[in-house]
């Protein structure tokens, strides 16, 4: 009974720009991973939480969530999906082929609780994400300043965060064949699961759970953990 959390944790935050990765970088007191880390040990019914790293990763071991006995370590691979997939693997080996799997980015740490509980009672593939706000345009080339090919719908188009949950063989299985066939394609969870064809339902997440990606978001992260109690309703 209970449900695994994996933690992919392994990437350089290029587009943070910092000194270090973005998880490791102070916010209201203590690294921002920690605030991601203390947040998921207070989820209900959380069995254990795998931690994908780096492998010249020498800071994890340093903080408090480290000594947790629900807190385990795996080495993280070149792309997410491979990390996330480093911690299948070790999932597999020590619990049921049908274990609910969460995966959630390390870099989330304002995810509320109210939407864990939504996730949690969603169907058995699931996850948060956030109806788009503006409108999405669609580009032929890849960077520069390119023209618009094309408006998407905007009440169709949905901005896909994490906790993503799955039955723990059925995402091992779909990442596998995902990353062999279309490793390109596989930027989530979710994308690999629809590739194999399921269909996963889609649970409206509160507007705190962005992804710290770029220096500003460190600042809006911080003035939202001084309202932490008001998460549930923004
Ligand atoms: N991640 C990972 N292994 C990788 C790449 C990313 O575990 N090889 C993790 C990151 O540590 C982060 C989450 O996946 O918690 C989401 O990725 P992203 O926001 O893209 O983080 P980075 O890859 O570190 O940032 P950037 O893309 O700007 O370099
Ligand atoms: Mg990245």
């Amino acid at each position: 009974t209970g449900y695994w959390v994996i933690v992919p944790a392994a990437g350089s935050g290029k587009r943070m720009g910092a000194d270090k990765p973005k998880q490791y970088l102070p916010l209201a007191g203590k690294p921002l991973i920690a605030h991601t880390l203390d947040n998921i040990l207070g989820w209900p019914g959380v069995a254990g939480v795998v931690v994908a790293i780096a492998a010249d990763d020498h800071e994890f071991a340093t903080l408090a969530a480290a000594q947790d006995p629900k807190v385990h370590t795996v080495t993280g691979g070149a792309e997410r999906a491979d990390s996330v997939l480093a911690a299948l693997q070790y999932l597999s080996a020590r619990t049921a082929p049908d274990t609910t799997v969460l995966v959630h980015d390390a870099a989330r740490p304002l995810v509320s609780k109210g939407d864990i509980t939504k996730l949690l009672s969603a169907g058995p593939i699931a996850l948060l994400a956030q109806p788009a706000s503006d409108t999405v345009k669609r580009t032929q080339a890849d960077q520069g300043s390119p023209r618009v090919s094309q408006t998407l719908p905007r009440a169709q188009i949905w901005l896909a965060q994490t906790p993503q949950k799955a039955p723990l063989e059925r995402l091992r299985g779909a990442l596998q064949a995902g990353l062999a066939q279309h490793p390109e394609a596989i930027t989530d969870e979710a994308s690999a699961l629809e590739l194999a064809g399921d269909e996963p339902e889609l649970v409206a997440a509160c507007r705190s759970n962005f992804k710290v990606t770029h220096p500003a978001d460190l600042m809006l992260a911080e003035a939202l953990l001084q309202h932490r109690q008001t998460l549930d309703q923004i």
